[in-house]
């Protein structure tokens, strides 16, 4: 089936690595052209000028906390392709603490990169979205904001407020005709995983700790997932193909959510 993306541009946050680096890559290969974004700006060069299709990606070394940044991105972007048809909000990471251990400064940010890593790209880019005739943002969310988990407090809840702010953006962005909608993952091998089992204090090599990981957390397929099995989902929610779908969260955990 064709998703009808080719010669549409989508802007992809932290495109360096595990979901952002294959949502660009599908999205290549789809014919589409993408802006990416990642703080490191060479190694996000490096990456994402080894894909098939790079000669249609622009690469931006932006912070997604930036305001000043993140428009120049988008304003870049846009100039470069002639227009923006979407965004992935995905760039962000996990804070590993309980309640207890969570200082007010990892509280604020958390906050501040769930939330307004997400609404700055979208403020920026409106201008531009509200002129395509499939426009669609994607954000990437977490199961957390569903079913919190003590060892992710702070994560968890700023989870859950972004999850609430997509449902916001799916009512108040649909009069300009952008579809807004959230994949919601589990626990997904990307570098986020690696650097964890680096700094495990474990004889085991990776692929062992993980089927250890995926038992204890009770993921009902038994296994971590990998960033191509979260790259397919976001790309069809970008797609025209889509066009009857706003304020959706999918889940791509493997069974581990238990809520209904
Ligand atoms: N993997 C999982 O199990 C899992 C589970 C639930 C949710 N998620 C979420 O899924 C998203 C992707 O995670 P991943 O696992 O693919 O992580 P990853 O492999 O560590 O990649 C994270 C990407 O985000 C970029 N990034 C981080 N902070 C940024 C910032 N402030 N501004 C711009 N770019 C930034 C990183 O590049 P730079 O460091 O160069 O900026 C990198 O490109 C994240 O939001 C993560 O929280 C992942």
């Amino acid at each position: 089936m064709d998703l009808g993306l080719r010669g549409r541009t989508y802007l992809v946050t932290g495109a360096s690595s595990g979901v952002g680096l294959a949502t660009t890559e599908l999205l290549l290969a789809e014919g589409a052209n993408v802006a990416a974004c990642a703080r490191d700006g060479r190694r996000l060069t490096e990456v994402v000028g080894r894909l098939a299709g790079a000669d249609r990606a622009a690469t931006f070394a932006a912070d997604v906390l930036d305001t000043t940044a993140v428009q120049d991105f988008v304003t870049s972007a846009a100039d470069r392709f002639g227009g923006i048809d979407g965004v992935v909000n995905n760039a962000g990471r996990s804070l590993l603490a309980s309640w207890t251990e969570t200082t007010d400064e990892q509280w604020r940010a958390e906050l501040e990169l769930k939330l307004f890593g997400v609404l700055r790209p979208v403020r920026a880019a409106l201008p531009w979205l509200s002129k395509s005739d499939s426009a669609a943002v994607v954000n990437v969310n977490a199961v957390l904001a569903r079913q919190p988990e003590p060892r992710l407090a702070a994560t968890s809840a700023a989870r859950a407020a972004l999850l609430n702010l997509s449902n916001t953006l799916a009512v108040e962005l649909a009069g300009s005709g952008t579809r807004v909608n959230s994949v919601c993952l589990g626990l997904v091998d990307t570098g986020q995983w690696r650097r964890r089992y680096e700094a495990a204090d474990t004889d085991h090599g990776f692929t062992e700790w993980a089927a250890e990981l995926a038992s204890d957390r009770g993921i009902a397929l038994g296994r971590l997932g990998n960033q191509d099995e979260v790259a397919y989902p976001i790309v069809c929610l970008l797609s025209p193909r889509a066009s009857y779908i706003t304020g959706a969260a999918i889940d791509v955990d493997g069974g581990v959510a238990r809520y209904v």
